[in-house]
């Protein structure tokens, strides 16, 4: 209770692997809340902040190619978000190895997670509900 990192069902895409993995990516960043503000060795940040981003990195391959297989108009735009918060957790990842991660950080992990899921993938959403899955060509 009481830390930054909360879920709330505010967020809820109906979709229910996207529902879940969204989940376990807030479950990851409340565990780097805890390291952070218990103010544990860096290395356990440093740890935390890895598995933030291995799960974003899953969650993103997973959530594209959900996009692709619909043809979703705006994928390339989506695309683009999900490379830019990786590069900053990449750059806050090698941060964490010569100072402290702060809370201020870890807030804005939160604001991007948030306004992203709430904005930019609920966009996506009647989409996929609406448009036939697109034809696979093969080679
Ligand atoms: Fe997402
Ligand atoms: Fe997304």
């Amino acid at each position: 209770m009481g830390g930054i990192v909360e879920w709330t069902d505010s967020l809820l895409t109906g979709i229910d692997e996207i529902d879940q993995q969204h989940q376990t990516l807030f479950t990851c960043l409340e565990r780097l809340e805890k390291t952070v503000s218990f103010e544990e060795r860096w290395s356990a940040v440093h740890f935390a902040l890895d598995e933030v981003e291995n799960f974003t990195r899953i969650h993103f391959v997973v959530e594209e190619a959900l996009l692709r297989l619909h043809a979703y108009p705006l994928l390339a735009a989506h695309i683009l978000e999900h490379r830019l918060f990786i590069s900053k957790l990449e750059k806050l990842k090698e941060q964490s190895l010569r100072a402290d991660v702060s809370d201020n950080l870890v807030k804005l992990l939160k604001d991007w997670l948030i306004n992203h899921i709430g904005k930019t993938d609920s966009h996506y959403v009647t989409h996929l509900r609406t448009a036939p899955v697109a034809a696979v060509t093969l080679p």
